[in-house]
């Protein structure tokens, strides 16, 4: 138990349901300096004030060790927005209101004093606003100060404060299970479970939330969800950016403690619990951490065929700008064994997913931006229409840069003949919502503010998906990976994260974004419906190296995607005129002037690759005309060119 003495918290004021309250209180940021505040905090409180959703009893105070006066606070925070802000248009009054309740006080995190001030900044100005009586700390600053911040506020006694203080803790919470829990023993001991706020920004974003209100509000899904309907459940996030200048950062943390220890287990959790009887903070929280409870822990067995790791060599991008390999970035040494990428299958141990395998991925430098979650649902077995079995339901959760639902199902083809194909059925936050885009900070101090939290992560919940990951880390600290770099920049990552799921008879699904066939020339201009149509009338095509795709001469009906793997394009003589990677389209001018194959394509190492047939590809554009028009005119000057 705490041996802290804090004051029970007041009850937290509804966030759901209603009209909105109003937050009031005084919040304070250590670490006000730095770049969390600028980019993310004082842009999502904007976002706030502009939205109605901060009382005039509300106040700031930054702390840092910057020899700043107010006047200079809020001039760095005014230079900041300018940069950082992200509403659509700016309304300077509330800015104005906004930067007239910022103030500051400069201090070292060590140094007593320092925070004795700070109490007395709070007097003042919680009298000068009216906002005293509800505190919120925000501890913005490297988790190397967690320990010292933590003693010092605990031994200044904001603990105890009158009218309820609660602290909120960045992440990293902890880079290992031991530290954590030595982490959540010492906060536990000045604070009550209740005052910590542990945020991890997924849970800010609206198609993380959006999970709760899938699973709670449409009880259609509700009966299917369980390990007798669904195959198996995929949960990616993927990035371009290699890791940049945080090289020191992640060099010694890598992306398991980095994505997959609590961005990926927070959507896992949302999407496995068992629904809460209620959206009270408790009910929520208690069901998240009881579905990380039954996560199996990888044991030896598991460690050897279910874990897969990467480091990126130097690569490609699709934009064509070249990427360093790991091991040349900054503060990265040359011999680093830290995972820029991993795959990870987990099984659920209760009733509702026995059997039901969950398979997690996240990687830096790879082809595509994208967070996905892929629900694969069973395929019936006798499907009265033989509905591809190779070719099941998705429900995919798209949470970021698209954002949206969608269902995948077979629809029948217009026409004399009974002849299914692919359709989507979505539904898309842009088209949907008239909403400013936030920066995902908003519901969080909202929500801190109110003393609602629900979307913040319990003791129990962060100490369990570390002790998910810490076998993965053990391994791979004591086994050095002997062939990093095994996967190049600005592709799909290694090949061994395709074969986890290919010795199960599975597939990764790459949700494929808009963007990938906009990068030909020919669709550069086409609207997001069109690319939307054809995205989804392909077809994935796996082939081994030195398979001929294309045979130049032939009059070819289909046009390909690459998704992974390289593959050359040769000329007459059999000389290569050309190189495709990852993200390149080819085959479409055959399809557009039904002419003979120019070149032959001749894959050079295993590819992954999406098919798009001419049957289809001629239908979808027939299905829009002027489109149509704009792809030929650029199709035709091409080959005037070519
Ligand atoms: C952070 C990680 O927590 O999440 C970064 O430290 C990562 O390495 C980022 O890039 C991803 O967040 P988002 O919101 O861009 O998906």
């Amino acid at each position: 138990m705490p041996t802290h003495s804090a004051q029970r918290e007041p009850q937290p004021e509804p966030r759901v349901h209603g009209a909105p309250v109003m937050a009031r209180g005084l919040l304070v940021i250590l670490g006000a300096s730095g770049d969390l505040t600028k980019r993310l905090l004082m842009p999502a409180l904007y976002n706030l004030a502009c939205d109605g959703l901060l009382a005039e009893d509300f106040a700031i105070i930054g702390m840092a060790r910057q020899e700043w006066t107010h006047e200079e606070f809020r001039l760095s925070q005014r230079q900041g927005m300018e940069k950082f802000s992200t509403r659509r248009s700016a309304d300077a009054a509330r800015w104005q209101w906004l930067e007239s309740r910022l103030y500051y006080t400069p201090g070292e995190f060590d140094d007593p004093a320092a925070y004795a001030r700070l109490k007395e900044l709070m007097v003042e100005v919680g009298e000068q606003t009216g906002a005293a009586g509800n505190t919120l700390l925000y501890l913005a600053i490297s988790p190397d100060f967690f320990g010292l911040v933590n003693q010092q506020l605990a031994a200044a006694g904001f603990a105890n404060l009158a009218g309820g203080c609660r602290l909120i803790v960045e992440k990293p919470f902890g880079k290992d299970l031991s530290s954590a829990r030595a982490l959540n023993a010492a906060l536990l001991e000045r604070w009550s479970e209740e005052q910590i706020y542990r945020i991890d920004h997924y849970l800010g974003k609206e198609t993380v939330q959006n999970l709760l209100a899938f699973r709670l509000a449409n009880p259609l899904f509700a009966p299917l969800w369980n390990a007798r309907h669904i195959d198996h459940i995929q949960i990616s996030a993927t990035e371009t950016v290699g890791v940049e200048t945080r090289g020191e950062y992640y060099d010694r943390t890598g992306v398991v403690r980095d994505m997959l220890q609590n961005h990926l287990m927070q959507m896992l959790a949302y999407v496995c619990m068992e629904p809460p009887a209620t959206l009270d903070p408790d009910a929520v929280r208690e069901a998240k951490s009881a579905l990380l409870k039954a996560v199996r822990v990888p044991d030896e067995a598991a460690l050897a065929t279910d874990c897969v790791r990467g480091q990126y060599g130097e690569g490609v991008r699709t934009d064509g700008t070249s990427v360093a390999a790991y091991r040349s970035e900054p503060h990265v040494g040359q011999d680093s064994n830290t995972e820029t990428f991993a795959a990870i299958k987990l099984h659920i141990d209760n009733d509702r997913w026995a059997g039901m395998p969950v398979y997690l991925r996240s990687g830096k430098a790879l082809w595509k931006r994208g967070t996905e979650i892929v629900v694969q649902f069973k395929a019936a077995a006798d499907a009265p229409l033989g509905t591809a079995a190779g070719d099941p339901n998705l429900l995919i959760f798209h949470i970021q840069p698209l954002q949206g639902v969608e269902i995948r199902m077979h629809a029948k083809r217009p026409g004399p003949t009974f002849v299914l194909q692919r359709a989507g059925m979505r539904f898309d936050y842009a088209e949907t919502f008239e909403a400013s885009r936030g920066t995902g900070y908003e519901v969080l101090l909202y929500s801190a503010l109110l003393g609602d939290p629900t979307l913040f992560s319990r003791t129990d919940f962060v100490e369990t998906s570390w002790e998910i990951v810490q076998p993965v880390l053990n391994a791979w600290r004591e086994h050095p990976a002997a062939d990093y770099p095994n996967y190049r920049a600005g592709s799909w990552g290694p090949r061994a994260a395709e074969e986890m799921l290919e010795r199960d008879g599975r597939h990764w699904h790459e949700i494929l974004n808009p963007d990938v066939l906009k990068r030909s020339q020919l669709f550069a201009t086409a609207p997001a419906v069109l690319l939307n149509t054809l995205l989804l009338a392909m077809r994935p095509l796996s082939v081994d190296a030195g398979t001929c795709v294309i045979e130049r001469g032939a009059t070819g009906g289909e046009m390909y995607v690459a998704c992974r793997g390289e593959l050359e394009a040769l000329g007459a003589s059999g000389q290569r005129v050309g190189l495709l990677r990852e993200g390149d389209c080819f085959g479409e001018m055959a399809l557009l002037f039904d002419q003979p194959r120019s070149a032959t394509v001749r894959a050079l190492s295993p590819c992954d690759l999406l098919v798009l047939g001419g049957e289809d590809f001629r239908r979808i554009m027939r299905d829009f005309p002027d489109a149509e028009a704009d792809v030929r005119r650029v199709a035709t000057q091409r080959r005037q060119h070519s």
